[in-house]
């Protein structure tokens, strides 16, 4: 331990300096001790967990190091070393698929990052769905009010006046507010039952299929196809709204004895609903920032993602502490291979109407390249260098490159829509407007209709 006059070991230095101290230790390149993790536990303590047992020496010999590397951060002297044969569920650790590889994926070394929220940030490949899926698009931000419900109900009444059936799920459960703006609050025409509601009544294993037909509405906005929206909560006076929400996020045992996530109970329920209602196109309004909702629903939906992002320092600042976060490999790997490849995609959101269009707009592409060449896009090594490979497709754009998920789909501020209200019948016809929704949607409707692939 660190006496009062020393600097004390901070959460991020404990992690840098203990990898470091693993990544040169001899033991650990050593196969005859298996299978090596690394676990950080809720309070941000390290321990190891060998597959094989090394001798005594070597783990005295390794003890000081970490107190050194981890200070406060390192778990006390009898639990700090486990191994596989004294555990319950070794399947727990060493199966887990929480695992990252800092060393690379060929390395026996592990890590797992065992945080209260935010696993799901680093769960990125998909589960599996049921159904065929129709095509799913997330609407993300980091920041709040930066016009991602109301692009959304846009996208939707564009959708459905092409002929597509929209489903709309309202999952910014704190603060539900896009089934209002799509649906009349009258009773009978809003429905009974909310997605908080699935979550407590799954549970017990009380939702059948009228109970999903009574989760949607259908929104006023619906032309030539059904815009069916699900809201947050539903139509009842007298119900306790956090009492349900509280419940929602819990991972819950079943019967069998396997633990089922939120994130999959989530993906059980979107699933359903797709079956109940066949739409073409699911638009999903997630939580803005770094919550674990928008975790589940960026990462584990197989969902196309639209990240709303204004070009102010904060904002950048945000998503490179979001990026990073995916560091290790398999993560970075699956986001490069897939939500990478056409499954994200920037928009530029309300772009003022006191600049040049043009220019926030190269602004806006330039800093958003240089984010994703410093996280999530791959280094090129250079023609003449060995490692370099001529017959790979680097995850990798050049700044102008219309198709890079860093270039933006713009959305133009618009006074017409400073207050967002379509079940306003005054305020709706002027939103409903044509030239309205051209001059401020106009590109955002048809390059995501293009990203998305849907045929228009
Ligand atoms: N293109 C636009 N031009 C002008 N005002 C807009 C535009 N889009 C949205 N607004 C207004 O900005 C505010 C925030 O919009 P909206 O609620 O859609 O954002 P949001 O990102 O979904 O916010 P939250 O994080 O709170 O859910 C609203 O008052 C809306 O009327
Ligand atoms: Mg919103």
């Amino acid at each position: 331990m660190s006496d009062e006059h020393d600097t004390p070991v901070r959460f991020d230095a404990a992690l840098t300096a203990v990898l470091a101290l693993l990544r040169d230790w001899p033991p650990a390149a050593d196969p005859g001790l298996g299978a090596i993790v690394l676990v950080r536990d809720v309070y941000g303590m390290f321990r190891l967990v060998f597959e094989f047992r090394p001798s005594d020496d070597v783990l005295a010999s390794l003890s000081p190091s970490l107190e050194q590397a981890a200070g406060a951060f390192l778990a006390q002297p009898g639990g700090r070393f486990l191994f596989k044969e004294d555990l319950f569920a070794p399947e727990a650790i060493f199966e887990s698929p929480d695992r990252t590889y800092p060393f690379g994926e060929d390395a026996l070394f592990s890590f797992i990052d065992r945080g209260i929220t935010g696993v799901d940030w680093l769960r990125s490949a998909p589960l599996p769905n049921e159904a065929p899926t129709p095509t799913r698009c997330v609407f993300f931000g980091l920041k709040g009010g930066v016009g991602r419900s109301t692009a959304l109900a846009i996208l939707a009444h564009a959708l459905s006046r092409r002929g597509k059936r929209v489903l709309v799920l309202d999952m910014d459960l704190e603060s539900p507010g896009l089934s209002s703006s799509m649906l009349p609050m009258v009773e009978g025409a809003f429905p009974v039952h909310g997605i908080v509601d699935w979550f407590v009544e799954e549970a017990v294993g009380q939702v059948d299929r009228r109970f999903l037909r009574d989760m949607a509405g259908i929104s006023p906005l619906s032309s030539n196809a059904d815009i069916l929206v699900v809201p947050a909560f539903g139509w009842n006076e007298d119900q306790d709204y956090l009492a349900k929400l509280s419940r929602t996020y819990l991972d819950i045992p079943s019967l069998d004895g396997t633990t089922r996530t939120f994130a999959s109970r989530l993906a059980a329920m979107i699933d359903a609903l797709e079956r109940e209602f066949a739409p073409h196109v699911v638009l999903i309004d997630t939580r803005a920032g770094m919550h674990d909702i928008s975790a589940v629903t960026l990462t584990r939906l197989g969902a196309r993602t639209l990240l709303f992002a204004m070009d102010t320092d904060q904002t950048w600042r945000g998503y490179q502490l979001l990026f990073s976060h995916w560091r290790y490999p398999p993560r970075i790997n699956d986001i490069r291979e897939g939500a990478g490849r056409g499954q994200m995609k920037m928009v530029a959101a309300a772009i003022p109407q006191t600049e040049a269009p043009e220019a926030y707009l190269a602004d806006f592409a330039r800093r958003a390249c240089d984010l994703w060449q410093a996280t999530l896009y791959e280094e090129i090594p250079p023609q003449d260098d060995p490692a370099f490979d001529p017959g790979r497709d680097y995850f990798n754009y050049d700044e102008g490159d219309a198709e890079a998920p860093h270039f933006p789909i713009p959305i133009y501020w618009h006074g017409a829509y400073t207050l967002f209200d379509l079940m306003n019948s005054r305020r709706s016809q002027a939103q409903l407007a044509d030239a309205n929704i051209n001059g401020a949607f106009g590109r955002f409707i048809a390059e995501t209709l293009a990203w998305l692939e849907v045929d228009s």
